[in-house]
């Protein structure tokens, strides 16, 4: 029988790199992974600080964490950031896309350059990290990956036409690599809906989409760490991305 009880060291050893971990919701995806008992790499782009401060959290926890810098704007820097995660870790298994620009492009000043920008730091990035992990994990031991996406992906919003089509793009992504790393590597996505306002956001633009939330409230990163934590523990689930957002998709 396999077992159904929660299990606390359930991601016990699992060679984990997370994007994005310097702050906010990724701090707090990869903290949940250390507690579950990830050995991790930190991926940071230019908060070094935050990243270190990330990695004191978890060896306060009694672990530790490799801290790897790399620009994911970049396409090589991609591929290399696996690499490197993978001789750090010695080896890959669990994989979270996280990292992503969210930039205000009101009509008035919308150009295509916003389009290539948001592409290349929220889709072309997830696309070339999971290839360069995913085919390392398919030829190795499986693995499994989970890419942070947003509910605007479904629903795109009006201000942020190419954060949204980046992220509609992630969820496609989700469901290619699904099928294509199967079934050595299971891939599936968060969706997260109002968790933490954003620098540049328009005045009270994060009330309004809470108060289009059934439960009329934020969300908080913990929430999608706890879903990453599900999701990478859900042995017969893949290509699926998961909303988190307190019911506003439904609206
Ligand atoms: N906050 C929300 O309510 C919300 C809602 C929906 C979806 N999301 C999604 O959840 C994820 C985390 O959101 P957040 O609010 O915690 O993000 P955040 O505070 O803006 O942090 C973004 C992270 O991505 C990294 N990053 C950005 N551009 C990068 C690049 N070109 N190369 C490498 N790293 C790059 C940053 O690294 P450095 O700081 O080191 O530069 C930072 O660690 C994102 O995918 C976001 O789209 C968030």
């Amino acid at each position: 029988m396999q077992q159904t009880h929660p299990d606390p060291q359930a991601l016990h050893g699992r060679k984990t790199l997370v994007t994005g971990a310097s702050r906010r919701i990724g701090r707090a995806i990869a903290l949940a992974l250390a507690r579950s008992g990830a050995d991790l790499a930190l991926h940071y782009r230019s908060d070094e600080s935050g990243a270190r401060e990330t990695a004191a959290y978890i060896s306060d926890m009694g672990g530790s964490a490799h801290l790897l810098c790399a620009d994911l704007a970049d396409v090589d820097a991609c591929a290399d950031l696996a690499d490197r995660a993978h001789a750090a870790l010695g080896g890959l298994d669990i994989l979270v896309n996280n990292a992503a620009i969210f930039e205000r492009t009101p009509l008035e000043t919308l150009k295509p350059a916003d389009f290539d920008r948001h592409m290349a730091a929220n889709a072309r990035s997830v696309y070339a990290l999971t290839l360069a992990a995913g085919r390392r994990m398919k030829r190795e031991q499986g693995g499994a990956v989970v890419n942070i996406a947003c509910i605007s992906a479904w629903r795109p919003y009006p201000e942020y036409v190419p954060y949204s089509a980046s992220k509609a793009a992630v969820v496609n992504l989700t469901q290619g690599f699904a099928k294509t790393l199967a079934p050595e590597v299971r891939v599936n996505g968060v969706a997260p809906g109002p968790i933490l306002p954003a620098a540049g956001e328009a005045d009270g633009q994060g009330e309004r989409a809470v108060a289009e939330t059934l439960l009329g409230r934020w969300g908080a990163p913990e929430d999608i760490a706890e879903a990453c934590l599900f999701l990478l523990q859900a042995r017969y689930v893949t290509g699926f991305t998961l909303p988190v957002d307190g019911g506003r998709s439904l609206r």
